[in-house]
């Protein structure tokens, strides 16, 4: 632990250090004002040089990056703030503040001019902002999503109550008809949590927009989980088929909407995914469905509790747990079971460090690389295999 604490300082102060030493003129003008990008006044091959060193310092041995496809406009998702009247992005060092976004580099063209649109019309209907201090007012967040595969769109409202329907109702109308949206939805969160989420109330044309990765199509509605940077994904998700074996039985934890799982089961025998939210279970289902892919099953819960029950089951086990990584007890109940092989796909070396040291007792590292999900940014996808 104390080395990963020592690897997080080191790679701050080289962050700092390179951003004051080879900082050149940053191409967007929210940068100062921004906390998206903190490293996109560095050239690209300065970034991966960076992202390079924090791995090894992490695991002591120099370790490969996959360069990202895109380099601009990757990410398929944002979420604009509408705070004190103004709808944009969390300001830098002012949590509770948010600025007018005229350009982003990591997303679709498209998202700022539906913001540009979205704020006038805000204003002109006295729409009132969430106050998440006061726990006052309307509405919170508009969460942003795009299909790389279909150029499609989609605009989610999260309020608070249920106010404003006509207006929303017109709102989404024009976003259809002037933009092309083609998947409007209303979340009402109901509780007092400062987060762009809740229970979906209303939705007009479609409740989803597809993607398609490695062939495999993938529905995905309003609250699921996708992976934001889908170009590199699919070079992730390639590297990651080689390593299932053919007539195994697997199982996928925290699987989303079934990405990984869908996948896995073109080569495995049998392929059952564990993942918490319904919605995501759901669509998991429904991907399989359209897909045609009989060989997977979704099931519905915390991987930790349903794993200790069937964990006996499977040859291999795949992981992608969010940022915190794996609890001290999945990892240890993995070691004790004897699975064959573990595919860890993590969006956190820290954490992935970490939980390696826990499985090193049971486990030995077969393979390790970087994808770099996340340019301009200091964070970082990897892929690891373990075997006994
Ligand atoms: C990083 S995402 C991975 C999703 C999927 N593998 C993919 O590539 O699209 C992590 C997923 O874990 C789910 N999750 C979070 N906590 C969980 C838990 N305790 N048990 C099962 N799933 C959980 C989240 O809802 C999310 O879908």
């Amino acid at each position: 632990m104390e080395h990963i604490k020592w690897a997080k300082r080191q790679i701050h102060w080289l962050g700092e250090y390179y951003c004051y030493r080879y900082g050149k003129e940053p191409k967007c003008r929210h940068f100062e004002e921004c906390n998206s990008c903190p490293l996109l006044n560095l050239t690209y091959s300065r970034q991966i040089k960076l992202k390079e060193k924090l791995l090894e310092l992490l695991f002591e041995k120099k370790i490969e990056i996959v360069k990202s496809k895109l380099l601009y406009r990757y990410r398929n998702k944002a979420e604009f703030s509408f705070i004190d009247g103004v709808l944009g992005f969390r300001k830098k060092n002012e949590k509770y503040k948010s600025f007018p976004v005229k350009e982003c580099f990591l997303v679709p063209k498209i998202f700022a001019s539906i913001a540009r649109f979205l704020q006038d019309e805000f204003y002109k209907l006295g729409f009132e902002s969430w106050d998440v201090i006061k726990h006052k007012g309307f509405l919170a967040y508009v969460v942003m999503r795009y299909s790389f595969a279909e150029k499609s769109t989609m605009v989610n409202f999260v309020t608070h109550g249920k106010k404003h329907k006509k207006e929303l109702s017109e709102i989404a109308k024009v976003l259809n008809k002037k933009f092309g949206v083609e998947s409007v939805n209303w979340i009402v969160n109901e509780s007092y949590r400062d987060e762009a989420r809740g229970v979906l109330y209303k939705s007009w044309y479609n409740f989803y927009i597809t993607e398609i990765l490695n062939g495999i199509k993938y529905k995905i509605t309003p609250q699921a989980f996708f992976q934001t940077n889908p170009k590199t994904a699919e070079l992730l998700f390639k590297d990651l088929l080689k390593f299932v074996d053919k007539n195994k039985d697997v199982a996928d934890l925290y699987c989303g909407i079934g990405a990984i799982s869908l996948l896995a089961a073109k080569k495995a025998k049998k392929v059952v995914g564990i993942e918490l939210e319904k919605e995501n279970v759901k669509a998991a289902k429904e991907n399989a469905k359209i897909n045609k892919i009989k060989n997977v099953e979704f099931l519905e819960g915390d991987a930790y509790k349903m794993f200790k029950d069937i964990g006996e089951e499977f040859d291999t086990v795949i992981v992608d747990p969010p940022r915190a990584g794996l609890s001290k007890k999945l990892v240890k109940r993995i070691n004790n079971l004897g699975t064959e092989k573990v595919i860890y796909v993590s969006c956190n070396p820290f954490s992935l460090a970490q939980n390696l040291e826990w499985f090193s007792s049971a486990y030995n590292i077969k393979f390790i690389k970087g994808y770099d999900f996340y340019p301009h940014t200091p964070h970082l996808e990897c892929l690891v295999v373990l075997e006994k």
